[in-house]
């Protein structure tokens, strides 16, 4: 049997249970699939709006027969799905690529717009068993700073960091401004991020600055989703197969890209 008919690679109609309002731009869909219900935060599914596209999500939230995805609506595919209502029917398939790995000790979040959702799943495991957990987040507006307060439930004593780039919530700056002095005053055992490539960048080069492990969930334009296509290259992997967690190691064998420049959808390269 070829290792692309695997049963995460066959796509399943199902049924949406719930939608709920984030944000302006953001939704999230919980939807039944018992296959994704077992993913592990830093994995992503496929999501088909019927006749429209599919697209590449990253999990939010995982269990009980069921997975969630918070989804920014920026094109046709997602804007397509912010029009589905509960009981509608979508397409998934899934869960791929690498999951962050669950470690102890002094742990850094930093998240920047929808890159907030894997992290936020990433938390709910590990705020019972690590020592410190310090999330940092960052959006344009208050508005856009997503899913805050289950971030300050599971985030208590003051370790939650929220930077807008307008000012209307927390600090009046980009989120990597207060990564800086996070990154000076203490000593982290791991770093884990997700959002804009350039914060992403940032925080990575912060990291090995301190010498502190790190792990960045990466983001590429996705076709197949199981390494086939090539659309997702960076640097010698393909983020759906090889990431989208990649780990410091990784991480620096694509310096020459990461925040840099991505293949667009004519396969011309684009800078970032
Ligand atoms: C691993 C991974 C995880 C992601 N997780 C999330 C998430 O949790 N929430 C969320 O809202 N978005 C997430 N995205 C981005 C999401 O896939 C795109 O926003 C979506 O595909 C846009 O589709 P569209 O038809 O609405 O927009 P389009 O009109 O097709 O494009 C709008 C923008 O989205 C980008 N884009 C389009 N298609 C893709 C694609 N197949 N892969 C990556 N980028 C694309 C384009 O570069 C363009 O800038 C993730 C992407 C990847 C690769
Ligand atoms: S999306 Fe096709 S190789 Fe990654």
């Amino acid at each position: 049997m070829s290792a692309y008919l695997t049963a995460a690679n066959t796509m399943r109609t199902t049924r949406i249970i719930t939608v709920k309002t984030e944000s302006p731009t953001v939704k999230t869909f919980i939807v039944k699939d018992t296959l994704c219900s077992k993913a592990k935060p830093g994995q992503f599914l496929m999501l088909w709006a019927p006749r429209v596209d599919e697209i590449p999500l990253s999990i939010l939230d995982a269990g009980d027969g069921a997975v969630s995805v918070a989804v920014k609506a920026v094109g046709e595919a997602t804007r397509a799905l912010h029009m589905l209502k509960s009981g509608d029917t979508v397409g998934v398939r899934g869960p791929f690529g690498t999951s962050f790995t669950e470690n102890d000790g002094r742990i850094l979040l930093a998240g920047g717009g929808t890159g907030t959702a894997p992290l936020l799943f990433l938390a709910k495991k590990l705020a019972a068993k690590v020592k410190r957990l310090i999330f940092v987040m960052g959006a344009k507006t208050k508005d856009e700073l997503l899913f805050l307060r289950e971030i300050e439930a599971l985030c208590t004593g003051k370790s939650v960091v929220a930077a807008t780039e307008d000012g209307s919530y927390g600090l009046k700056c980009l989120a990597t401004e207060p990564l800086e002095a996070l990154f000076a005053q203490e000593k982290f055992d791991m770093v884990y991020t997700c959002g804009p490539e350039l914060m992403v960048r940032k925080v990575f080069e912060l990291a090995e600055q301190h010498g502190v492990a790190v792990e960045a969930s990466l983001e590429r334009l996705m076709r197949c989703s199981i390494g086939i296509c090539g659309s997702c290259v960076i640097g010698k992997y393909r983020v759906c197969r090889d990431g989208p967690v990649f780990n410091a190691t990784r991480l620096r064998e694509v310096t020459a890209e990461l925040g840099v420049s991505k293949l667009g959808f004519d396969g011309a390269r684009i800078p970032i």
